[in-house]
């Protein structure tokens, strides 16, 4: 295959910027998308050739399916071959956005985007270019986070060009993803829904929102729900994981979190290993009080400005993860955050900090 063309996107996309993306993903052909979340390798759903090429390309094993992304509600009886009653509320409440809806599949969707399975997972995301080129493209989007299987998620185009460059035909380049993790994964399909894999949208917003009580598949909540949970087959799979190893400071706090990387580093230092922090720049700063770092080792760091807050950590904790890898440290420490905002970046940093 040819070189792999990046295509600089306005904030407000031109027509002329996502046409030639939009023909060729219509036709075949594999294109870098980016969403509100993550970006992601699209493919024409109907043709089962470049479903299998996305498969291919990322390394992904054969079980795991496919996200469909969707304009609008107007493609959905392509997709679904029912619709369940719930589905309206959550539409009106949350879509376009970060959530995506497991559904029973219709025929008309090959059985590879499923990997097997009888049902499918719908989404419409909130971001101009890929509302654009789905309309372009005129047909129904498959999508996975366009990263090589097991990597962090590309949260900027050039983070599929590392991973994906000759692969693919084009990358549209919306510059950083507004989010920065992946969407939450909800199966309405049963009598109770179930978050699958969490995400920006959490069981608390769900239910603040429209009343519907959904269970946690990580935290179970809902009496009786686990007869219902059938599984996500993407979160058995080590995930988000860079070449050095990943580990988690934990505390209260950030002055906790400091103290405790302070700890990290001494010890990490005395085997005569490297570390690098991804942490804000409050409790970097605390760190950097605590630690002694005149023995020539030089402490890389990934920072953002102020305090710890969950989605300013979450939108950066797959290219801070990027980030430090490339800097060939051996061990990457990230500080742990609490609350309902922090449950996708909690999530995502102990499946990339599991051992492997
Ligand atoms: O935010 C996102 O969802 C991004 C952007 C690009 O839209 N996409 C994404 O796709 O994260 P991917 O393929 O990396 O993750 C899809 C997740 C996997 O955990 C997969 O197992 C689950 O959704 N999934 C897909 N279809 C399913 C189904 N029919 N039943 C259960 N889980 C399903
Ligand atoms: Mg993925």
């Amino acid at each position: 295959m040819p070189k792999t063309q990046l295509i600089t996107v306005s904030k407000v996309p031109l027509r002329n910027e996502i046409e030639l993306a939009a023909r060729c993903l219509k036709e075949g052909g594999l294109v870098g998308m980016p969403t509100e979340t993550v970006y992601g390798l699209a493919a024409n759903a109907y043709i089962p050739d470049s479903i299998r090429r996305v498969f291919e390309v990322k390394g992904r094993p054969q079980d795991n399916p496919l996200i469909v992304h969707l304009a609008n509600c107007e493609q959905l009886p392509d997709v679904v071959s029912q619709v369940p009653e719930i589905f309206d509320t959550l539409y009106r409440a949350f879509c376009p956005g970060p959530l995506t809806m497991i559904m029973m599949r219709s025929a008309k969707i090959p059985a590879e985007i499923s990997a097997g399975l009888d049902t499918v997972a719908v989404r419409f995301p909130d971001c101009a270019p890929a509302v654009m080129l789905i309309e372009l493209s005129g047909v129904p989007v498959v999508a996975p986070s366009g990263n090589l299987s097991g990597k962090p998620s590309p949260t900027l185009a050039s983070h599929m060009l590392g991973d994906l460059e000759g692969k693919i035909d084009y990358i549209l380049d919306y510059g950083a993803t507004e989010i920065g993790v992946e969407s939450t994964v909800l199966d309405i399909t049963g009598e109770i829904p179930v978050i699958l894999r969490p995400g920006a949208i959490t069981a608390e917003m769900i239910y603040q929102k429209t009343g519907i009580k959904v269970s946690d598949y990580t935290v179970p909540e809902v009496e009786g729900a686990a007869e219902f949970v059938p599984r996500s087959p993407g979160m058995k799979y080590r995930h988000y994981a860079p070449s050095a190893q990943v580990q988690i400071a934990r505390g209260a706090d950030s002055r906790e979190r400091a103290l405790a990387m302070a700890e990290m580093y001494k010890s990490i230092s005395s085997e005569g290993r490297t570390m690098a922090v991804f942490a804000s720049a409050e409790t970097v700063g605390l760190l950097t009080q605590a630690v002694v770092t005149d023995e020539g080792r030089e402490l890389s760091t990934y920072t953002y400005p102020g305090a710890s807050e969950p989605a300013r950590a979450t939108h950066d904790l797959f290219a801070a993860l990027r980030y430090l890898d490339n800097k060939k440290v051996d061990i990457i420490v990230v500080e742990e955050l609490h609350g309902d905002g922090a449950s996708a970046y909690m999530n995502r940093l102990e499946r990339a900090a599991a051992p492997r």
